[in-house]
């Protein structure tokens, strides 16, 4: 922690540049992090919170290693988004807004990825699964939990 700290100034202007890296070091922002911050900028840590919650980009609980995020947009609905998150909420035994136990999935909603055409939208970390369906939700979560596997061999 003491290293990320030292690659910024004692400056407030710092605080975004300096809670990413802390969240890409940890994936999330732990309480002892953020006093540390506090320390280091001279901000309160109320302040500090102010932005967190202001930024949903940053996260204070632990997260999964990959994000699914399921689009609740008006488009994405009609065509069955709901029932994609379901099918999600169903094989993760977790509800949108938490990450499973084994901290391999964060699932999560948006209201709108602005790709409304290709909907229902799934996104995992950066790749977009278009036109998804109740079908596609179990490849989707293997072809990750495979990358899991071959990144333990
Ligand atoms: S409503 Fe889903 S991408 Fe716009």
């Amino acid at each position: 922690m003491q290293k990320i700290l030292d690659e910024f100034e004692n400056s407030q202007k710092e605080l975004i540049h300096v809670l990413h890296r802390v969240q890409a070091k940890f994936g999330y922002l732990p309480p002892e992090a953020i006093s540390e911050i506090s320390r280091h900028l001279k901000i309160t840590e109320s302040e500090i919170y102010g932005v967190l919650t202001f930024y949903s980009a940053f996260s204070l609980e632990p997260r999964g290693k990959h994000t699914v995020t399921v689009c609740m947009g008006t488009a994405c609905h009609v065509r069955g988004g709901p029932k994609v998150l379901e099918e999600f909420e169903r094989r993760l035994e977790i509800e949108a807004g938490n990450t499973t136990q084994d901290k391999q999935f964060t699932l999560e909603t948006v209201a709108c990825l602005g790709c409304c055409a290709i909907g229902p939208v799934v996104v995992v970390d950066d790749d977009y699964h278009a036109q998804a369906t109740i079908s596609k939700v179990e490849p989707i979560l293997e072809k990750y939990k495979k990358e899991k596997k071959n990144d333990q061999n």
